[in-house]
């Protein structure tokens, strides 16, 4: 096989069709209904107990951040009229025997990191303080201030918390580290705290994305369709929809996504998220890449090899953004790794199969988000702003021109009724919203 050849097989099969994004979107609405009914679906469709914030929300609170190997506290004040403002914010990292550590210290480091972000920013033990708490991992919420761990997701695995309240957990661990003026308010996935931002400023917002490390999504549902709800819920009014559409599993997988499924601690699930998020796409180009060096269609004379986990996003990124025409930024790269004397034609293979990985990714997003705007308005009859999180989208070369171009090629001209907005901070501030909107409904 030739570098051309070689070439058009592997876009075959990384190439996202329009026929494989109507299927998708007809399966992802298959799942949507099984879920919102309580039935096996790989869609989870976990009810949130909150509707979106009107924009009138005023006061100040505590936000927890919690979502990945970082986690952020901070204070944030809402006027009131639309506008959040971080006051302060702190960032800490979580040691890797935390992360897989018990639930217990897990819970006992993060009420600690609030303990050191309340003192050194001296905002005082003496009222009583509201915090958002952001969890971004799948649960199970009976109220807004409450919800067990379904699973965790993104590597994580500390034991104990698989099946518990987080809520409770996190209060006992504040009260251990002497914080008991803090009031759990709320408790919200990343997804949700998106949307509470996006739609404090924008009042047409529906649906919040995170495309980070992971990815997800959630949208305003009609209580009525929500027909797992006990009947009395199922009244009138709207409630925010976690989708957690990671776990989708019905896409046009390939050898690579099999083998990198296989080789994580959760195989079967988060095969979407497999496919998309900023955890995993380095090492499905890594699959690819090993698989051509061991074939010798690249490589073959430049030594060095690429093992787990070496090939990580931030890689892929940094090769597509170079535009040298030597791609001079990729070669020092290669050099550092240790595989020398790369001719620009290998180079530029390497870029080329970055960019059918993260092209297929964006598609397959782009698929996803107008699954769930087809499903909330099959004619697109209304404007929706989708507030939007995560580094991914934020910074990953034509991701995000990616996406917008796909939503074009599907709805056509009608695509621009979709503002994608980028809710920086999202699910921090997002989250003291749903706080407020929280305290205002008890
Ligand atoms: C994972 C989590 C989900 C979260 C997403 C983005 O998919 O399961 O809850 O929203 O990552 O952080």
């Amino acid at each position: 096989m030739n570098r051309h050849s070689l070439e058009s097989s592997l876009k075959r099969s990384l190439a996202i069709t329009v026929e494989d994004i109507h299927e998708l979107v007809g399966n992802f609405h298959h799942d949507m209904k099984a879920g919102l009914g309580g039935k096996l679906s790989s869609l989870k469709m976990l009810p949130t107990f909150v509707d979106k914030p009107s924009g009138k929300e005023k006061g100040s609170f505590l936000a927890l951040d919690f979502g990945g190997t970082n986690f952020r506290v901070l204070h944030v004040n809402l006027d009131g009229r639309g506008s959040a403002r971080i006051t302060h914010a702190d960032k800490f990292v979580i040691p890797k025997a935390v992360m897989h550590g018990t639930g217990v210290q897990l819970f006992n480091f993060i009420a600690g990191s609030i303990r050191k972000f309340i003192e050194e920013n001296l905002i005082g033990f003496e009222d009583k303080r509201k915090l958002g708490f952001t969890f971004s991992f799948p649960m199970k919420q009976t109220t807004v201030a409450s919800g067990t761990l379904i699973n965790w997701t993104k590597g994580f695995s500390a034991t104990g918390v698989v099946g518990r309240d987080v809520v409770i957990r996190l209060k006992d661990s504040l009260k251990r580290c002497g914080l008991h003026h803090i009031d759990v308010a709320a408790l919200a996935n990343d997804t949700v705290g998106t949307m509470a931002a996006g739609s404090y400023k924008h009042p047409d917002c529906d649906v919040g994305i995170i495309f980070g490390t992971g990815t997800n999504a959630c949208y305003r549902e009609k209580r009525a369709n929500i027909t797992k709800l006990a009947k009395t819920m199922q009244r009138s009014g709207h409630m925010v929809i976690n989708i957690e559409w990671g776990n989708f599993d019905k896409l046009p997988f390939t050898l690579y996504d099999e083998r990198l499924d296989k080789s994580t601690n959760n195989p079967g699930r988060q095969r979407m998220e497999k496919m998309i998020s900023g955890m995993y796409l380095g090492e499905v180009a890594r699959l690819i890449l090993s698989d051509l060096m061991r074939n010798k269609f690249i490589f073959a004379k430049s030594g060095g090899r690429f093992s787990k986990g070496d090939f990580k996003s931030r890689h892929m990124s940094m090769i597509e953004a170079d535009r040298s025409r030597n791609l001079t930024k990729v070669k020092e790269y290669l050099e550092g790794v240790g595989i020398l004397n790369t001719s620009l034609e290998e180079r530029c293979l390497l870029k080329e199969i970055c960019m059918m990985v993260s092209q297929r990714a964006a598609r397959i997003s782009a698929a996803a988000i107008s699954a769930v705007i087809s499903w909330m308005d099959p004619q697109l009859g209304s404007d929706h702003t989708i507030a939007i999180d995560g580094t991914l989208y934020e910074k990953y070369p034509d991701f995000r021109k990616t996406i917008l171009a796909t939503l074009k090629e599907i709805y056509g001209v009608k695509s621009k009724r979709l503002k994608l907005v980028i809710a920086k901070e999202g699910s921090g501030i997002g989250v003291a919203i749903v706080a407020a909107v929280a305290a205002s409904q008890r």
